[in-house]
């Protein structure tokens, strides 16, 4: 089984730096894509590989950077590597920042070649410090290589790159909000359209890739379009980095063929449920995805097929929910998170995340009323797609709108019993 993006990370050895990584063939497709392929070809090759962005919202890479005027030579232009990993349960871009960062800069390199960008940034979470650390030094060995500055390779290519650290916002992450921060302004969304690959940061043309999605541009050039389709199992293209998280046995994260089912996932790769443990759902891509439940457990972990089913694939890490764990607790706690990370901007999400953390911990409590959970169902649809400025408020209600869907047993009988069925297990008195 081919896993191209994390095949020479390893937990046993320190991050590759310019010698390791260039010994296994690092920056050969800087080597080939200046020296061989022109910026349209470069952007051709990955629109026809499929690749799709592994930020969580899965569009097509290639056409993203189709986007981007290329017929004034002289326009300023940039490309942006969105390290700004929040999306709760999700870890897969630190391992690729910390294991192997000149494959993200080398990704860059291609990547700002295709859209003759000049100056680049690695927008990082401002948590992840070891990986700061990491990445300011390979930055560094790459000027002192040539692969980064003036006329790289005597291609007559400049390229200078930036690390630039968050100060921990969730909503930083939107990339309309990435270049406000790095302007220096309020972390807000702006409206699109305009698109940032036509007016982005400082108004000029900006592409705006996950760490993820840039890591496999090396590969796609070294290896071809045709390869890469070939690595997916189903309707996607690629592999991709799967997480678990919650109470299974091995929880972690593996590079696998794109499609991989959501049992294979849970039963091979994470173990199974530790003993005494039951399955009841998973958040299939971080926390602002619908769930799944077990009728799903045989579904494709790809864009298409988790579609499909009515969630989204998302960030591909999942977050298991147990039969030890109350549902609406649970929901709760992730509403808290989105209450608090909303940027305030726009009124539905600033007023509407609250006012459901609110219902939501009432119900926790015992002190629910059936309507609320029309309430629920009303605010869902108030704080969904279109009602709001950016993602953030209707990803904030997938996990509630499907939770009351599957699990709507579970909040009535905090309603009807007046206290959570869980309570016990929350005081630790079960144990
Ligand atoms: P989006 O679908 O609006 O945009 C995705 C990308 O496609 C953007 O770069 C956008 O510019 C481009 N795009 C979309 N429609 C376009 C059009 N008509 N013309 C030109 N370009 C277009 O999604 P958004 O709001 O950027 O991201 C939401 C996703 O982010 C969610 O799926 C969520 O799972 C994920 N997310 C991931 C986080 C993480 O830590 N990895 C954190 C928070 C959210």
């Amino acid at each position: 089984m081919e896993r191209p993006l994390t095949q020479h990370i390893s937990a046993n050895h320190p991050w590759l730096n310019l010698k390791d990584y260039t010994a296994v063939g690092g920056y050969q497709a800087v080597h080939r894509a200046l020296k061989s392929f022109t910026p349209q070809e470069i952007t051709k090759t990955v629109q026809d590989s499929e690749l799709r962005g592994r930020g969580g919202a899965g569009f097509n890479t290639g056409m993203k950077w189709s986007f981007v005027p290329m017929d004034d030579a002289t326009q300023t232009k940039y490309l942006i590597a969105n390290a700004d990993e929040m999306e709760p349960g999700t870890f897969k871009d630190r391992l690729l920042l910390e294991g192997n960062p000149h494959q993200l800069i080398e990704g860059m390199i291609v990547s700002a070649y295709a859209i003759q960008a000049n100056t680049s940034y690695i927008f990082l979470r401002w948590a992840y410090k070891k990986a700061a650390r990491i990445i300011k030094e390979a930055i560094n060995e790459a000027y002192a290589a040539g692969y980064l500055g003036k006329n790289i390779l005597g291609s007559g290519f400049n390229l200078e790159m930036h690390l630039h650290t968050g100060v921990g916002r969730y909503i930083c992450g939107e990339e309309t909000a990435l270049l406000n921060a790095l302007e220096g302004k309020r972390a807000t969304p702006r409206t699109k359209p305009p698109f940032p690959q036509v007016s982005g940061l400082f108004g000029k043309p900006t592409i705006v890739n996950n760490v993820e999605t840039l890591c496999n541009i090396p590969h796609i050039i070294n290896n071809g379009a045709a390869w890469f389709k070939a690595l997916g199992l189903g309707a996607d293209a690629g592999t991709k980095l799967y997480g678990v998280s919650g109470q299974v046995n091995e929880p972690g994260l593996w590079e696998l063929p794109m499609g991989t089912t959501v049992r294979e996932l849970l039963e091979e790769h994470a173990g199974g449920m530790k003993p005494g443990f039951q399955f009841r759902g998973a958040l299939p891509g971080g926390a602002s995805t619908d769930f799944l439940v077990t009728e799903h457990l045989d579904v494709k972990m790809d864009y298409q097929s988790v579609a499909a089913v009515g969630s989204r694939l998302g960030t591909g890490t999942m977050i298991i929910l147990d039969d030890h764990t109350c549902p609406v607790g649970f929901i709760h706690n992730l509403e808290h998170f989105f209450a608090q990370e909303s940027c305030g901007w726009c009124t539905p999400c600033r007023e509407g995340l609250p006012w459901t953390e609110k219902i939501l911990l009432s119900l926790e409590n015992g002190q629910g009323r059936l309507e609320d959970l029309e309430l629920l169902e009303t605010h869902t649809k108030h704080l969904g797609p279109g009602s709001t400025f950016c993602a953030l408020a209707p990803g904030a209600m997938e996990p509630l709108q499907s939770g009351l869907k599957y699990f709507r047993e579970d909040f009535e009988k905090h309603i009807h019993e007046k206290k959570c069925p869980w309570d016990e297990e929350r005081n630790g008195s079960h144990l």
